[in-house]
């Protein structure tokens, strides 16, 4: 099947687009640098359920912190890893979640798991592991070719 290219020039810092991929859900967030700084934090380590993505869920271009080719996009599968839902964008940190100090990200409407921006998921979630990152390219600074 032909990969999908998602022009995302016109998508702004801080929001997200969901395209469809093979008829899965994958998005597309614009990361803002606060978004990135709380990617970074030291601490989110130890809260993390799949710290090191273990799971073959990444290419090797996506095996770095920021879980993508470039830090600004994030591109993961919008597919809960529990059952199968999709999750919902929250970029905001959320203190009333009692998955500590969640950074925000995707919200699990099922069963309440918790990624962050990174698609990675937190300690007492159901999900077992991270969203997965699909197979893609940059051919442009702002064009992002899925598969
Ligand atoms: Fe997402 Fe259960 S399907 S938490």
């Amino acid at each position: 099947r032909p990969p999908v290219d998602v022009d995302v020039s016109k998508l702004p810092p801080g929001q997200q687009i969901t395209v469809v991929w093979h008829g899965s859900p994958v998005f597309i967030t614009h990361r803002t640098p606060q978004a990135l700084e709380r990617l970074q934090q030291a601490s989110l380590a130890a809260r993390l359920r799949d710290p090191s993505s273990g799971v073959l869920q990444q290419p090797p271009y996506a095996a770095n912190w920021h879980r993508s080719i470039v830090p600004a996009y994030g591109v993961v599968v919008g597919i809960c890893t529990h059952l199968g839902c999709v999750p919902t964008y929250s970029p905001a940190p959320d203190p009333t979640t009692p998955v500590a100090n969640w950074p925000g990200g995707y919200a699990c409407p099922c069963h309440g798991s918790k990624f962050d921006l990174a698609g990675r998921v937190f300690i007492g979630a159901p999900a077992p592991y991270n969203l997965p990152v699909p197979p893609y390219a940059m051919p442009t600074p702002t064009t992002i070719r899925i598969g």
